[in-house]
């Protein structure tokens, strides 16, 4: 075997992890009351699903939330923002990648309220259905994913 080909076999997972990993690398910025505990669940949620993330405080998450569009009856808990996307609320991470990969034209998507049995509002086996909605700044809103 060549050094060459040597060097290949030894590269070639290597770079493969690098692309995994850069998939999954992804910053995204939390807006949190300091006094809610359900924002925090869903924050170690986003770290267990290789989310990095970067955690701001503040005693009224509502200025970031209009900032970032968010409609005033899709508000929830906690505002974040990825890659220009504003992600309101308990929102799962299979919904967010799908969003940063379509880049779709929208403000961003948002889980209204705090549906039990969404990521970091678990209570037991009960999971009540839910929807991540898209929006737009214009108003118009789609459904992006059922839960
Ligand atoms: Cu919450
Ligand atoms: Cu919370």
């Amino acid at each position: 075997m060549t050094i060459r080909r040597k060097l290949s076999l030894v590269l070639a997972p290597l770079a493969l992890l690098a692309c995994v990993q850069n998939a999954t690398a992804a910053t995204i910025e939390v807006v949190k009351s300091p006094y809610c505990g359900c924002c925090t669940h869903w924050i170690d949620y986003l770290r267990h699903e290789g989310f990095e993330v970067n955690v701001v405080e503040a005693e009224d998450v509502s200025p970031t939330a209009r900032r970032l569009g968010v409609p005033d009856d899709l508000r929830s808990c906690h505002t974040a923002s990825i890659e220009g996307y504003a992600i309101e609320g308990h929102v799962p991470a299979a919904d967010i990648r799908r969003l940063i990969e379509q880049r779709p034209q929208a403000a961003g998507i948002a889980v209204a309220g705090m549906p039990v049995g969404s990521p970091g509002m678990e209570q037991g086996d009960r999971r009540d259905p839910y929807q991540t909605i898209l929006f737009h700044r214009d108003g118009r809103r789609t459904v992006f994913a059922q839960h």
